[in-house]
């Protein structure tokens, strides 16, 4: 059997850090009522030149590394992204030329908030198959261009940032489970609805939420996907070491794990320092606790992803 094997992390954050506070000054809002409805005290916001692929470029350079491999030995690229650099080519493509892997297949994912999670999904089904060996799989979004700026019920909500994997074929999982799913009749509730026509953005350019709607959909589909995906592996929610749902709100993570009965000191939690990153959320939250040395080798690690679509799914990560 093949299986895949996440071999190196790696993530990138912009350098302007924005406070509760400072946002408080454009729009009508706190830091009080911000960190209580969401436990968000600051967010990264990339600067006007600064591209999704410029954010992914960090981030899978730091993955590259972490794995030991260079861009050349890569079969595969996959970024995940609602904020592309451009309508065409893709930002994987874009990514691939400046890493200079030439050749592999680059293309990109977008299945908002749990596109990562659709990425690396992909991404091991190619290597289990045996036709790639490989793959660079990145989160990496600009949603500070997505915003309106004047909509204090959005605006306060997300960041920028990248956060990336190599995934490397495998004799032992790795990759021992993952699930996906979409209900598109749930697309109101969560869009940036405007589109190009004529060389124009016809309609609304600006990311638009029922927050409340969301809240409730997105509580209750990462608990029975995080069920679905455990049930797949034959383990219960108390046998996982370290759980990483889509960092939305810290209510939602709470919530979350509540839900599935596992321990608050389990659940990686990065929302509070770099807001809702979309896809980049997971994988960010991932490398950090890597990095900081709670995630070690052999841990069991729930990844959860939930977003516009309606999209959601999980993977059970064998560190
Ligand atoms: N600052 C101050 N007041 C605000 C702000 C703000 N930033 N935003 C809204 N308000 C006001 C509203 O205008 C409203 O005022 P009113 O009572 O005078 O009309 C009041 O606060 C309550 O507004 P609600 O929208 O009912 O607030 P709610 O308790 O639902 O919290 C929130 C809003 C935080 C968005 C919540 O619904 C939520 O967390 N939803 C999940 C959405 C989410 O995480 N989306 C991320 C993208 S989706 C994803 O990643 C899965």
């Amino acid at each position: 059997m093949i299986y895949s094997r996440i071999v190196g992390t790696g993530s990138y954050l912009p350098a302007n850090v924005v406070s509760n506070d400072e946002l408080a000054r454009r729009v009508d809002t706190s830091d009080e009522w911000i960190r209580a409805r969401t436990g968000i005290r600051q967010r990264h916001l990339a600067d006007p030149a600064q591209k999704s692929s410029d954010l992914a470029y960090e981030a899978a350079l730091q993955a590259l590394a972490a794995a030991g491999t260079t861009a050349a030995d890569l079969d595969l690229i996959i970024v995940a992204t609602s904020t592309p650099d451009f309508i065409f080519p893709s930002t994987a493509c874009v990514l691939q030329a400046r890493l200079g892997s030439k050749r592999c297949p680059a293309f990109d994912v977008q299945a908002v908030c749990s596109g990562f999670v659709y990425a690396l999904d992909i991404a091991d089904k190619f290597i289990r198959s045996g036709m790639y060996k490989r793959a660079l799989v990145v989160g990496a979004e600009v949603f500070s261009r997505i915003l309106d700026w004047e909509d204090r019920g959005t605006c306060v909500l997300f960041g920028d940032g990248a956060g990336a994997v190599v995934l490397a074929a495998a004799a032992t999982p790795g990759v021992r489970a993952s699930v996906l799913h979409a209900d598109g009749s749930h697309a109101g509730i969560l869009s940036t609805p405007g589109h190009v026509c004529g060389g124009k953005v016809t309609g609304d350019p600006f990311l638009r939420m029922d927050g409340q709607a969301v809240f409730k959909l997105a509580v209750r589909v990462l608990d029975e996907v995080a069920r679905e995906t455990l049930a797949l592996c034959e383990m219960k929610p108390t046998d996982v070491d370290w759980l990483i749902p889509h960092q939305a709100n810290v209510r939602i993570l709470d919530a979350t794990a509540r839900k599935l009965g596992i321990a608050a000191e389990k659940v990686i939690v990065t929302v509070d320092s770099h807001a809702n990153t979309s896809a980049a959320s997971v994988p960010l939250a991932l490398d950090v606790a890597v990095r900081d040395g709670r995630i070690k080798p052999g841990h069991k690690v729930l990844l959860e992803g939930v977003g516009g679509g309606f999209t959601w799914g999980a993977a059970l990560v064998e560190m």
